[in-house]
Order: structure tokens, then sequence, then C-alpha cells
């Protein structure tokens, strides 16, 4: 809910359990008030900071400077005396530095905005409402837009800025950022997620520290390495209780995401597109949107912004249909043959997963131009008949005999040197004139920031999806970008290059989901590097890592679930030793490990043992029997092997609390040691629980019989097994 208080100049906006405040100060500056847990039907203007300090219209002008670098402002401007990170910069067209923003005009209004060109949560009805609160330079004849998105059910408001460009001159955005507030610190540790190809997302916690401290991407994507996501938290915060702000952005390439700690013990909390070699060009009546970033504020710890999150995303992100049924279980030949494939082969690999009850194939990389290793042909796509013998509509009708769907993998934004298309089109890759292009994976990317080089490519993937019957796309993007130079650019609009290719990738997919209504589409990027609330907008899932390590896996996806629903997480079971690790585990730990993802094997299945090929039919029968839980329910961490414990475990819970599937792995055995206890929250207090261990020998792990409260006080006994690596799933029903 939103309010004004027109005596006060003050809007409120509530979500369940916080209050965000916003006050227009002395000199139509747009202060930040407050942002916290859900305040009372108290006036909040006292928490205006200009007045708490006595600064009048006089002394504001007078001491313009102090005021300004201690103000805690809602969208900090460069230039004028605030010295901390601003959130946006301006350079007027005779190259001045500076714009300040003063309050003039606002809206509120019923449901969500629409960004043009990028993703943009929605909402039904009265779920949403916003606040669109004008100010502007009149100096620059600079109008901007803070976008207030605030949602009823759930501990989210969603910001952008929309600028516009009202004068008569050209001017340069150096920096538009969508999301910044101030506050008091108050022992605040901040979280932020970092990692490497296979090793994605990586939980990292430390105490603020003076000075700046974040995660930026220069990359072109959000990257493997850092992640636009960060959190501030009470320094005793834990899974189940603290305050937490979490801040994330839906967008994926550039960002910056960064706390600073300044003079007075105050904390400025920013995120948005990278200034860092971005500049937008605005003419005189255009206008920029920034990507929006969202904040959750939970005062139950990290599983209640997790759980905010993951709502947000599943109801009013996620446009897919197939966002609540269940996804197809696959098989993906990759690790299984690599480039080393034909018809014959992916068809005894269907058939053989077929017996086992697997739904899908998907065709990876390989089966195109004359690529049998990575060293050639992205950009021709064209079947090669030498592997895929009788075409490509014959395999998919051959596989759809057998009982299966099938799918195929795509990198549509890159070219190789080695293809006919980069032969007739070289400066089609992405390139500064004079300068050869830096390779990675032996491949250059394609310039889709030009509008015919976007359109080449995406009609080169719907023209094969035309061509069969092909339910399912993995769409991929193994480089990050360098060299940036574009023949559709010029010297003053050069720096609008990172952003416009993330326009066109936005665009691409756009194309593809409206073309191809029911097609399933994951994304993908070297494994998780363009894992963003950004690309859910166009696919429900997203490949987590090329690290299928169960262990490995442990780490990524709770760093990955720590914002990200456990439905998006591509997740697939694969041969030991790991191929990217070279880890020994047992294939149920594996098996239960993809269970809490999408689930899909990566393997060849006619190689494996018979020892784990037996245990494939009974991991179908429990995707089926639990898919719908991990899908829909609440996520819950509750030991992390990643934070120095021996074990791993969490839990998805349904929504009407009814029951729960909860995953425990048992990482390092010790000797001598005995029974864990589990607990669980959040279940009905009073209600009787069955808490089984539905795969063990019922002689020696008996169900208990447990009320919802005494799961939560004392939980229930887990007892060590023999080894490393070994799991239990465990199901919680209400009697
Ligand atoms: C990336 C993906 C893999 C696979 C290969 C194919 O690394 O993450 O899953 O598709 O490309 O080249």
């Amino acid at each position: 809910m939103i309010t004004f208080n027109k005596e006060k100049n003050t809007f409120r906006l509530d979500t369940p359990s916080s209050t965000y405040c916003i006050s227009i100060c002395n000199g139509g500056y747009i202060g930040h008030a407050y942002y916290g847990s859900k305040l009372g039907a108290d006036d909040a203007t006292y928490l205006t900071r200009s007045k708490e300090y006595g600064f009048s219209d006089s002394k504001i002008f007078r001491e313009k400077g102090s005021f300004l670098d201690f103000f805690p402002q809602e969208l900090p401007t460069d230039g004028m005396g605030d010295y901390r990170e601003s959130a946006l910069a301006v350079t007027d067209a005779d190259g001045h530095n500076g714009i300040e923003l003063k309050y003039k005009s606002h809206k509120i209004i019923q449901g969500t905005a629409v960004l043009e060109g990028l993703p943009s949560v929605f909402a039904d009805g009265s779920d949403a409402s916003r606040l669109e609160l004008t100010a502007t330079d009149d100096i620059l004849g600079v109008e901007v837009t803070l976008i207030y998105t605030v949602f009823e059910k759930i501990d989210a408001i969603v910001l952008s800025v929309r600028m516009k460009n009202a004068g008569t001159k050209t001017v340069f955005v150096r920096k538009a950022l969508s999301a910044s507030f101030d506050m008091d610190d108050d022992n605040f540790d901040v979280i932020t997620l970092h990692g490497s190809w296979a090793r994605e997302r990586h939980i990292e916690r430390h105490p603020v520290h003076m000075g700046k401290q974040g995660v930026v991407s220069m990359r072109g994507e959000s990257s493997h390495q850092e992640h636009p996501f960060i959190a501030l938290l009470d320094h005793n915060a834990d899974y189940n209780s603290g305050r937490v702000y979490g801040v994330n952005f839906i967008y994926s390439g550039n960002f910056v995401a960064d706390v600073q700690k300044s003079q007075f013990d105050s904390l400025r909390l920013v995120m948005g597109i990278n200034p860092e070699n971005f500049c937008w060009k605005l003419d005189a009546g255009s206008t920029f949107d920034t990507p929006q970033a969202v904040l959750v504020y939970s005062d139950s710890g990290l599983n209640g912004m997790s759980r905010a999150f993951h709502d947000l995303y599943r109801e009013h992100l996620i446009r897919s249909p197939y966002k609540k049924s269940p996804r197809p279980i696959l098989i993906n030949n990759w690790e299984a043959t690599y480039f080393n494939f034909d018809t014959d082969k992916l068809l005894d690999i269907a058939r053989e997963a077929k017996k086992d009850g697997i739904e899908m194939l998907v065709m990876d990389d390989g089966w195109f131009g004359h690529r049998s290793s990575d060293d050639s042909s992205l950009g021709d796509w064209v079947v090669n008949e030498e592997k895929i013998k009788g075409g490509l509509k014959h395999l998919v009708d051959e596989v759809n005999k057998i009982g299966m769907k099938f799918g195929i993998w795509f990198e549509p934004e890159m070219i190789s040197p080695d293809s006919d298309l980069f032969r007739t089109h070289p400066d089609w890759a992405i390139q500064i004139p004079g300068r050869e292009p830096g390779m990675s994976r032996q491949q250059y990317v394609l310039d889709i920031t030009r509008k015919e080089v976007r359109d080449y490519a995406y009609e080169c993937v719907a023209k094969i999806l035309r061509s069969a019957n092909i339910e399912y796309v993995k769409w991929d993007m193994n480089r990050q970008i360098t060299d940036v130079g574009s023949l559709g650019l010029t010297a003053d609009t050069m720096g609008e290059f990172y952003h416009r290719y993330v326009l066109a990738v936005y665009e691409m997919q756009e194309r593809l989901i409206t073309d191809f209504p029911k097609l399933l589409l994951e994304n993908c990027s070297g494994g998780g590097a363009r894992f963003d609330p950004g690309m859910f907008y166009y696919s429900p899932q997203i490949w987590c890592s090329d690290d299928t390590d169960a262990v490995e896996r442990l780490a990524i996806q709770e760093g990955t679930a720590l914002v990200y629903p456990l439905s998006t997480m591509g997740a697939h079971v694969s041969v030991c030793p790991n191929h990217a690790c070279g880890r020994v585990t047992p294939f149920k730990t594996r098996g239960y490990v993809a269970l809490s993802g999408t689930f899909g094997y990566e393997l060849d299945i006619t190689k494996l043992s018979a020892e784990d090929r037996a245990l494939i039919p009974h991991q179908v029968q429990l995707y089926k029997k639990y898919s719908a839980l991990v899908r829909d329910g609440d996520y819950q961490r509750i030991a992390s092997w990643s934070d120095g414990k021996d074990v791993d475990c969490w839990a998805s819970i349904a929504k009407d609390k009814s029951r729960a599937l909860v995953t425990f792995v048992q990482v390092m055995n010790h000797p001598n040691y005995k029974t864990r206890f589990v607990k669980i929250q959040d279940l009905k207090a009073e209600a009787m629980y069955r808490v089984s261990f539905p795969d063990e020998d019922q002689n020696n792990w008996p169900a208990l019989e447990l009320t919802g409260r005494t799961l939560a006080a004392a939980g229930f006994p887990v007892r060590r097994d023999w080894g490393d690596f070994q799991a239990k799933l465990i199901y919680i029903e209400e009697m």
C-alpha cells in the first residue's frame, strides 16, 4: 500500500512486514527517511534528516556542501556536493558534469510499470501499486521519474528510474543506477555471491567496513565471477532470525552493487548498470529506462529473504507456460558424448532413457556446420548431415516415435572465425577497427546491437525450430565480451554498446517465446554466467553450472537458492569421476541433489553400470512425487556445508504446510560420530506430522510422529552413515 501525507510531504510504502518512507525536504530534495520493519500508524516525518539537523532553505543554501554530504537521498546525483557514491551522473552538451534533482510531482497508480524492451515484474489487479515520483533539473531540462512498485503480499519493492530529456539540448548520461538508499550502520554484515566457471555463486559474508565494498561485472553478462545481488544483514542474523536487506538486479549485463560506509557511520547501498564503459546519449525528447532492482526486507533472517525473492519471481516475473507445470525429465548428451555423436548414438540413448521413464532427449553442441570440436562453425546453423544422418526432422521424428520429446542447443550470439558466416561478414564480429579481436574458446561475439545481425541470428534459430517438432531450446553464451566496437555506433554512442547488447538479447528471446509460445527455453552461459532474474522473464530455468558434481553443487545451489527459486535451477545427474572435479559420489546422492532443481540426466545411459542404472526409474518416481513440492513450495535452508558444517540440509515446505521434503547430505563422515537432530521451522505448530525416510530400510529408519512445534524446537534424528557424501531424503506429512 502506498500513502501520501500531503501536509508533511511524506510517502509511506507498506508491504506485509516492511515500511519504506520517503520525504520531500526543504529545497525540494527527495530524502530517504526509513526502510525496515513495519512501522506503527505514526507520523513518520520525524525520520526525515533535514528536520532533525534543523536545516532550513537558507541554511541549505549557505551550507549546501555539508548538507548534501550527509543527507540520506533517494537518488543521489553527481557533482553537487554529495561525495558518496552517486546514482545518477550527467554531462551536458558543453561538457559540464552535474545534475541536481528537485521534486516536481507524483502519481500513485494501481499495477506495475512496463519497461520497453526490458524484463519487468507484472501483477494482477490490486496485487501491486506504484509511486511515480518526478523530479527535475531545470537547468539541464532533464526530468527523472523514480518508480517504486510495491507488492501487497510480498515484502518486496521494485525500483527503476526513467529519465527524459525534456530540454532542447542533448545530454550524456554517464551513470544511471536503479536503486539507492541510505541508512545508519547498525553493525551490519554484507553478503555477496562470487565464483568462477564451474564454481558459481558461492556465498561470501563479512562485516561492513569503512569505504566501498561490493560487486561488479564488466564482462557483458552477469557473469560466473560476481553476481548482481547484495545483502546487508544484522551481524548475528542467521537463517531464521535477524534483519536482512537483500537487493537483486533484473538485468543480464554489466552491473554494480556497492555498500559504502562513510564519515558519519552511515551506509549507502546502490545497484544498477555498471557506469564503467557506459554513456547514453539522451537527445532532446528521448527517454531512458533503467532496469529494475528488487529490494527485499526480512526480519526473519535469510530464509525470510529467500522466500520473498522466490515468491516474487515465481508469481511476478517468470512468464513461461511451464512455470507451474512439471518440466520434462531430460537427458542431455553433452557429458555423454561431447562432440562425438550421430543419429544412431542419439537414438540409442533415447531408447534406453525411455525405458527408465526419461521424457526428453536434448541434443547439445556439435550438430551443425562442420563442428567436431569447439574450434568452428558458430554462426553456420545448418544441420551436419554426416552426423545427423537423414536430417534433423528424421531424428526428431524417430525420437518422438520412441515416445520422447526433443530439445536442441544453440549459441546464437557467437561467430567462429572458421565459419562461412565470418568469411562472408567479418565485420559482424564485435571488434575495434584496426585491432585483432581477442578470442575466447576460439570464438568471437556477434554484434547483435546491429539489427541486421540479430535478425539474421534469430532467423537461423527460428528456421531450425520450424523444421521439426522441437520442444525445448538451450540458449548458450560461452564467452564474455571484449574489444568493444560496433559499426552501428558512432563516437558519441559507443558508450551505449553494452546496454544495447543486453537489450538485443532480450529482443531476440522475446521474439523466440512469442513465435514459439509452447517452447521450453533454458538459458545457459558456460554453465551459470547468465543466471540472473533478467533471464527469468524469458526462460523459467537456467543451467546452474557446468559442474554437476553433487558436492560442488551443494555450494552452488545454496548460493543460487539464496535468491532464486529451486524450480529455476538446471540440475542433472552425471557420471563419476565427475568431469569437472574428479570426485566420486554415490549415484543416489547425485539424484537427490538434482531433485532440488529442474532434474535430468547428462550421461551415456547405454554405458552406465547396472547398479546405477537400476536407480534411475526410482529417481524418476521421486521426481514425479516431489517435483510440485520443490517447484511451488517454500525453501528453507537448515544447515550449510559451505559454512563449515560437515552436513548440508535444506527443505521445501508446501505453502499450506501440509508436507515437506528435507534433503540431508552428510558430506564428511567422522569416526565415532553419532546422531544429528534436524530442526525444521514454520510447520503448523499444533499439527501432528509423520516423519519418514522413504528410501531407507524401514526397520532401521522407522517413521516418527511429531508436532510442528516439536519439529521446530527439538527436530528429528538422522543417524550418521558409513562413508562420505551419503544422503537421505526425509518426507514430512501432516497426519
Ligand atoms: C557450455 C554449456 C554446456 C555445454 C557446452 C557446449 O559450456 O554450459 O552445458 O552446452 O557449452 O559447448
